[in-house]
């Protein structure tokens, strides 16, 4: 079976996607990565060029090609639940697991990176907690299970996911 993460930014999708692909020697795929290759430019680059409609376009393409991985974790983007077509796709493709973060490692996580467009420039405490509340139905909507990672390190999200 698949496993797909998600969760907010800087939750720790990729490093977990890695840390269980290592230990379980399956494959990890990065929808991020995924978004990048198809459209041969970062990130930045293309909420800079072509903006975040075409960005969540590209989003919801690599987020449908999940049902035809095998046995594959899949560390998806923060924003990958945003639409239903895709919390469906996700659901359907994979056990989905949201890796709930603390608005506090956010900010801790993501203060000195600039990768992350929706993130530039410093964010508040207040700005990032009301992006958070803002997602928290979708990131519910399409997950299976809910782990909160600011109480457990690697291992033990690992054990409770397995
Ligand atoms: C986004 C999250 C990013 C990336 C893009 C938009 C979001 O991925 O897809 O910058 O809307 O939350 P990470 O969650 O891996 O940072």
């Amino acid at each position: 079976m698949n496993i797909i993460l998600i969760g907010f930014m800087a939750s720790g999708k990729s490093s977990l996607g890695r840390y269980m692909a290592t230990r379980t020697k399956r494959q990890v795929i990065d929808l991020d990565h995924e978004i990048e290759e198809k459209a041969q430019m970062s990130i930045p680059k293309i909420f800079e060029t072509v903006g975040e409609k075409a960005f969540r376009d590209l989003e919801s393409y690599v987020t449908k090609l999940c049902k035809n991985y095998h046995n594959t974790i899949v560390a998806t983007g923060g924003g990958c639940i945003l639409r239903k077509e895709n919390r469906d796709a996700l659901k359907q493709a994979g056990l989905v697991v949201w890796l709930n973060t603390s608005p506090e490692n956010v900010q801790k996580y993501t203060a000195k990176r600039s990768n992350r467009p929706l993130l530039k420039g410093e964010k508040s405490l207040e700005e990032i907690e009301s992006m958070m509340k803002a997602r928290e139905e979708f990131y519910a909507d399409a997950s299976h299970l809910k782990i909160d990672v600011f109480k457990h390190n690697l291992e033990e999200i690992f054990e409770i996911i397995q």
